[in-house]
């Protein structure tokens, strides 16, 4: 039993440069009794595109349905915003393509507004800005490089105008309760009073679709998440054999959320050359890799007002299977305001 231990970390941590948080994080998760690795390090190039791919799939309903409440949604989202310069800010904007359907709106209604995409990743930017400069020309566009609060706060430093914040795609679910708690209240202490945010969640519903959602027939999903190993081999020097891990996606009723793990098919022990460690695995141990939180109505209430959000209104799709709710911030006593 002795060798499933945790790893007592004899070694100086900084023989991993400071910067590598990837290779300190793989460290910390593997070391742990029950595996785990943050779900931010599947969105490497590959990982962001088989994203998009699952993203186009049958099974996973959240996009499609998410298309289908902005487009019959644009004129109500878009009377938030109407009577003044506004930005049209948005966190992960991803392929832009949902978003294309209000940035089509507004410019239809001649709103005068400027779009901020804002993501971690150049390439991300890189890619989107092209495409829409192309689809909207004249479309006044300021992407932002950078973490998410840190863009926001910039912005609203440098911006009178009023935001209205996209944050789609039920990427919310993919937080503890804890981090979205945490994740929401940094947002509104960053937002202006009278700013909006809308913000997608996928809605509870039964358990055999969302289990389809998360294992499609075509195999997307188990290469997502398996491309972590890949990742991990080929970034950290790693030994891991693919074909000895597979996929699992379940739904558990305790946490209300889908969560995917990568399980060990045997007995085996794996070596990551950046942080000089082995890390035995059980066969059918696992290593949980995401969580996709499933909401109720109510839990939606309870997040925005534990995190002072004022809820505006629900906008569904037509099988009610996923919201996009729309909150605005109120600062009545703007000196109170951190
Ligand atoms: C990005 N995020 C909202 C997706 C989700 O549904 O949790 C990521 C995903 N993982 C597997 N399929 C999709």
């Amino acid at each position: 039993m002795d060798q499933y231990k945790k790893p007592v970390l004899t070694d100086p941590i900084e023989r991993v440069a400071p910067y590598d948080s990837f290779a300190l994080d793989v460290l910390a998760g593997l070391s742990e009794p029950h595996k785990s690795i943050p779900s931010q390090y599947l969105y490497d190039d590959i990982g962001s595109r088989l994203f998009v791919e699952i993203t186009r799939l049958p099974e996973y309903y959240l996009t499609a349905c998410e298309r289908d409440v902005l487009a019959a949604n644009a004129p109500c989202i878009g009377s938030y915003v109407a009577n003044a310069p506004f930005n049209l800010v948005e966190f992960g904007p991803g392929d832009g393509h949902k978003t294309s359907l209000l940035i089509d709106h507004f410019r239809a209604r001649r709103f005068d507004f400027c779009y901020v995409p804002i993501d971690i990743s150049p390439s991300a930017i890189a890619t989107l800005c092209p495409t829409l400069r192309r689809d909207f020309p004249g479309l006044e566009i300021t992407p932002l490089v950078s973490e998410y609060f840190t863009g926001i706060r910039s912005l609203s430093r440098r911006s009178r105008r009023r935001n209205l914040v996209l944050f789609l795609g039920s990427n919310i679910g993919n937080f503890s309760p804890d981090q979205a708690r945490r994740f929401l209240r940094n947002l509104w202490l960053s937002l202006n009073h009278g700013d909006i945010l809308l913000i997608g969640f996928d809605l509870m519903k039964d358990i055999d679709v969302l289990r389809r959602a998360y294992n499609d027939d075509q195999g997307v999903t188990a290469a997502f998440n398996l491309n972590l190993l890949k990742r991990i081999t080929r970034e950290l020097d790693g030994n891991f054999a693919l074909s000895r891990f597979r996929h699992f996606g379940t739904y558990n009723p305790a946490s209300g959320a889908m969560e995917s793990y990568l399980v060990s098919l045997t007995h085996q022990h794996v070596h990551v050359g950046a942080i000089r460690r082995t890390f035995p695995f059980r066969a059918w141990e696992s290593i949980h890799t995401e969580h996709s939180r499933k909401y109720l109505e109510s839990d939606i209430a309870a997040l925005a007002s534990d995190t002072a959000f004022v809820v505006c209104e629900h906008l569904y799709d037509s099988k009610r299977w996923f919201v996009d709710s729309v909150w605005e911030v109120q600062k009545t006593d703007r000196k109170s305001v951190v």
